[in-house]
């Protein structure tokens, strides 16, 4: 990463993580300054200048520290794509930092966030800054004061990237979020994804709703896959559910997003706002099982059933598919969830489980035994590190879905899991 103090880029570092992590490419970011931190906790602007000597040791211990962390983490855990998170604002580091890479074998790409937009800078320094570990305890005005100051200091060396003298660098330069994106040299397939990801984020306030969709006939007779109608019961949530997006809501205007199955449609049937279906939400395809129990697929199918349950995320059923396939079907809706505002998706069970994982860091271990339970709303609020997650249950009874671990019987279990989701969301802060 390259740019000024509060311009972005540990947001940006952490998105790229998180997307790439869930698209199953090994990914870390090292943050400088929490190298940093371990030798100069809460340091005041005059840290921060060029011409403060010590400060300066210090700063480079921890730049070279991370650089080493990261450099073992590519050879000992055989890592893809490492973020060095710091400012990097000089040309001399940036020539350091090249240098090392050639010498490991590392292909570099550097990623500028660069923004003049004054009243901006002030925003994220209140965002995140003011309550950053730097400032502990801290008045927030004397925080923000000194943050500016910190900036000022860094101003006086910044050197941003150039399409004459860098020329023969691979970066990318994002000018106010993504007014303006310069890219130069971006010849590889990783590095262009990347690219791409980040030109669609933005930083408006905005929420995504998530549901499955109402009880169906098939979640009665505990079979899974179809086609079905909802059930009554389903019908009833459907009814209901304007008015509990409403109350979450508001007056905002949102988009509804769902299958190209009967039973998403029905359960948006009520909504007053527009409507998509993506076949791409469409629920995990069981393949040669759509349509059964999973008792019945335990009877017929005894060893795929073990091995599903010992790895779930990987199993692909017979003529079907499994929650890998689902991840990468789902990437265009990622991408287009990213560049959209308020959007309320009707989904299924496993695709939602794979959404949520994006959303809030889950790992693929865990993500297709999180519970989802039916009739109940998710509302996801994206900030700067975090994701806030907010459910509300509609209170209309329905059967669990719910399938754990060795059984074949569904339902078990479902109100341990279903804290999983309470758990995750608040452990998915920086
Ligand atoms: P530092 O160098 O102090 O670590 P930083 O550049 O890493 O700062 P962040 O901590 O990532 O800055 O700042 C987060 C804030 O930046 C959030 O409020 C987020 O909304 C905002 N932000 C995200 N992307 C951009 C961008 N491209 N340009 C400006 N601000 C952005
Ligand atoms: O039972 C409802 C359902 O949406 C099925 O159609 C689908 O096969 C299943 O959930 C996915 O959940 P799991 O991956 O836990 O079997």
């Amino acid at each position: 990463m390259v740019g000024l103090p509060a311009r972005g880029k540990s947001f940006i570092s952490q998105k790229i993580v998180r997307y790439l992590s869930w698209l199953s490419i090994k990914s870390k970011c090292f943050n400088v300054g929490s190298y940093r931190r371990q030798g100069a906790p809460r340091p005041s602007a005059g840290f921060f200048d060029a011409s403060n000597k010590e400060a300066y040791r210090i700063r480079e211990q921890a730049v070279a520290q991370a650089v080493e962390d990261m450099m073992n983490w590519f050879s000992d855990e055989e890592g893809v794509v490492a973020i060095l998170d710091a400012t990097n604002s000089t040309k001399e580091r940036r020539k350091w930092i090249l240098r090392l890479c050639r010498e490991n074998s590392i292909e570099p790409m550097f990623l500028e966030s660069w923004c003049d937009d004054k009243d901006l800078v002030l925003r994220n320094i209140a965002d995140v800054k003011t309550s950053s570990p730097d400032y502990k305890g801290i008045d927030p005005d004397v925080a923000t004061a000194d943050f500016l100051e910190r900036i000022a200091n860094y101003e006086q060396v910044y050197q941003p990237l150039d399409t004459t003298d860098d020329r023969d660098l691979t970066f990318v330069r994002m000018i106010n979020i993504a007014q303006q994106v310069i890219i130069n040299k971006v010849e590889t397939y990783l590095e262009s994804r990347i690219v791409f990801y980040v030109m669609n984020l933005h930083i408006k306030p905005r929420y995504i709703w998530l549901s499955r969709h109402g009880e169906s006939i098939y979640n009665i007779e505990k079979k899974i896959g179809g086609d079905s109608s909802l059930s009554e019961r389903g019908l009833k949530y459907a009814k209901k559910l304007p008015e509990l997006v409403r109350e979450s809501a508001g007056d905002r205007d949102l988009t509804v997003w769902t299958s190209t199955l009967i039973r998403t449609q029905e359960t948006a049937q009520h909504l007053p706002y527009k409507q998509l279906q993506w076949k791409a939400l469409d629920e995990l395809d069981a393949g040669e099982c759509d349509g059964m129990t999973y008792e019945e697929i335990e009877e017929k199918f005894p060893e795929d059933f073990k091995a599903r349950d010992e790895d779930k995320y990987e199993y692909r059923y017979r003529g079907g598919e499994s929650y890998r396939d689902v991840v990468i079907r789902l990437e265009p809706i990622i991408m287009e969830l990213e560049r959209q505002e308020n959007i309320l998706i009707i989904t299924h069970q496993a695709v939602l489980r794979c959404i949520y994982a994006y959303f809030m860091n889950v790992p693929q271990e865990e993500s297709p035994w999180m519970s989802i339970p039916l009739h109940t709303l998710i509302r996801l609020e994206p900030r700067a590190y975090a994701t806030h997650v907010t459910k509300i249950k509609a209170d209309i009874p329905a059967v669990s879905t719910y399938k754990g671990k060795g059984t074949s019987r569904v339902g078990e279990s479902e109100s341990d899991n279903d804290k999983s989701l309470h758990v995750l969301s608040s452990l998915n802060s920086k």
